[in-house]
């Protein structure tokens, strides 16, 4: 059986290490539940070694080279090395504060596989609310190819729907979980146009503005397989409810 995923995408917070130790610290990982932590990355390292044995830990992004002349970036061998076996890719964040576009997340999804990490493909960026679902769809359409242009396989490759206008930071619009369910639907459809019926049970995320007000009224549907969770994951007691409750 497939394994759920809870993701808590920290950004760029806290401050500090010791910050960093106390709210890894005061998750309780559910059992049925994979727990995947995604802290900045000059805490992966010393966050791993502390708490690998209780939940896995990943990136928040990765370069498309494993070593080179691109100062500032990190690649998927340096994330491995520092303890990460999952990286996020394509957030709305990084396509909107970094410029990151499509063939960005290509290289960067093709070099995350090769390092054999696995990519939590985030699809939705750069949406406006008030989008109708088919430009949603179009949208979203054309993110999914341009990211596994030339990929012979999805791999171990998750998706995450996750419009940006859903992101708490920005403006939060709740989405409906038919609405989620609808989407993950044609995630799967896409990911089985393209690389044929053995995907049909790629994992699907959503990510959104999920906490523990709306968080049940998605997981009802068992259309997908988990959560990328950004602001809540930053209130440890609130985040310990959501794991709690996704292990029933
Ligand atoms: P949010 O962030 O849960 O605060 O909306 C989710 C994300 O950006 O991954």
């Amino acid at each position: 059986m497939k394994k759920r995923l809870v993701v808590a995408n920290w950004k760029m917070n806290p401050e500090s290490l010791s910050q960093a130790f106390k709210l890894a610290g005061a998750y309780k990982p559910s059992r049925n539940s994979q727990l995947v932590v995604c802290p900045p990355g000059v805490f992966l390292q010393p966050l791993s070694q502390r708490f690998g044995r209780k939940m896995a830990f990943g990136g928040q992004d990765c370069l498309w080279e494993q070593e080179g002349a691109y100062t500032g970036g990190i690649s998927p061998a340096q994330l491995r090395s520092a303890g990460a076996r999952y990286v996020i890719l394509g957030h709305s964040e990084r396509r909107k504060y970094f410029a990151e576009d499509d063939k960005m997340v290509n290289c960067k999804l093709r070099a995350a596989l090769a390092a054999g990490l696995t990519p939590f493909l985030c699809l939705g960026g750069g949406l406006s609310a008030g989008v109708s679902e088919s430009k949603l769809k179009i949208a979203i359409r054309r993110q999914f190819r341009a990211a596994v242009g030339g990929l012979k396989s999805l791999s171990r490759t998750v998706l995450v729907f996750e419009p940006a206008y859903a992101i708490s930071t920005f403006g939060g619009k709740r989405v409906s979980a038919d609405e989620v369910a609808g989407m993950a639907g044609f995630l799967r459809r896409l990911a089985t146009q393209r690389f044929g019926s053995r995907v049909a049970a790629v994992s699907v995320l959503y990510g959104g503005s999920v906490d523990k007000a709306t968080f049940k009224s998605y997981r009802v549907f068992g259309r997908i397989d988990g959560f990328l969770v950004g602001g809540a994951s930053l209130r440890p007691d609130e985040f310990k409810r959501i794991l709690q409750e996704f292990d029933i």
